[in-house]
């Protein structure tokens, strides 16, 4: 598993530059404490958790948290928030270990629901770290993936900025698995694991142009970091002024819907 890791240099920018916010997450963590029935003992474990944008409602509840993740700035980040939480907070209840995710520091059955958002796709060697997730599952657990799938409005933005990088030439667009979804609902139901679909919460999310302008200049984004440095500040500016362009003004607000969609996986000896 490749152990680069771009998330060091923009933990300090990771939450605004995406469209999670507190009550979204918290609306979020009472679905899922209702799908997997969850009771004071349940434990949780997020691999690549991030800043604990997803997870935060669940240790300032008092469940047992852990969370992984293979960069020591973004759980900086996340020790922080927890810090900044106020007093009801029972940090003891949380985790977190600086680790490769394809390598679980934990024992067989450790962990009552295993969640992952949108973080899959940044591991090396997926399937190996699928096992892992089933190895530390309890028999009768869930394992939760979600995807952020881009809101509309943002993915367009997106796709213009592609469109204009395509046109230098020298630039190498690394191929990637974008069936993401597909590929662990067939490791998952392969391994005679049952699957169910749900959508958990949709919510609007609005950036200015410039808002988004600046989290590209931060090149906040995976696909703005394999771009050579000369490169991207010169794709920068022409997309700067292609956005000038077509949207008037860079105060024009971007308006879509965001959708946190949940893939619920449950061993057969559960049911
Ligand atoms: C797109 S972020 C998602 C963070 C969080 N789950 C969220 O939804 O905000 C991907 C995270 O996975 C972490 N990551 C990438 N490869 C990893 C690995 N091999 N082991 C553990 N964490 C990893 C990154 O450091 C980053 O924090």
């Amino acid at each position: 598993m490749v152990k680069t890791n771009y998330y060091n240099s923009i933990a300090t920018i990771y939450d605004q530059t995406r469209w999670m916010s507190e009550s979204v997450a918290e609306d979020i963590a009472d679905a899922i404490l209702t799908l997997v029935d969850a009771n004071p003992n349940t434990s949780f474990l997020e691999p690549g958790v991030g800043t604990g944008l997803n997870i935060l409602p669940f240790v300032k509840r008092g469940y047992s948290v852990t969370g992984i993740d293979i960069s020591q700035a973004m759980l900086d980040q996340f020790r922080r928030k927890v810090q900044q939480t106020p007093s009801n907070l029972t940090p003891s209840n949380l985790t977190l270990i600086q680790a490769d995710a394809s390598e679980l520091p934990f024992s067989e059955s450790s962990f009552d629901v295993v969640l992952t958002v949108h973080m899959i796709h940044t591991v090396s060697h997926w399937p190996t770290f699928l096992g892992e997730i089933e190895r530390v599952l309890k028999p009768e657990g869930f394992y939760l993936n979600a995807q952020w799938v881009v809101p509309p409005a943002r993915k367009v933005f997106e796709s213009q900025f592609k469109a204009i990088l395509l046109q230098y030439k020298e630039t190498q667009v690394p191929k990637r698995v974008d069936n993401w979804i597909e590929e662990i609902d067939g490791y998952f139901r392969g391994r005679g694991y049952q699957a169910e679909y749900q959508m958990v919460k949709e919510w609007s999310v609005t950036n200015t142009v410039a808002e988004l302008l600046s989290y590209y200049q931060s090149r906040a984004y995976g696909f703005c970091w394999w771009v050579p440095d000369d490169i991207f500040y010169r794709v920068m500016a022409d997309f700067e002024a292609f956005c000038a362009d077509y949207y008037g003004s860079l105060e024009t607000e971007l308006s879509s819907t965001a959708q946190f969609e949940l893939w619920i996986y449950t061993s057969s000896q559960a049911a």
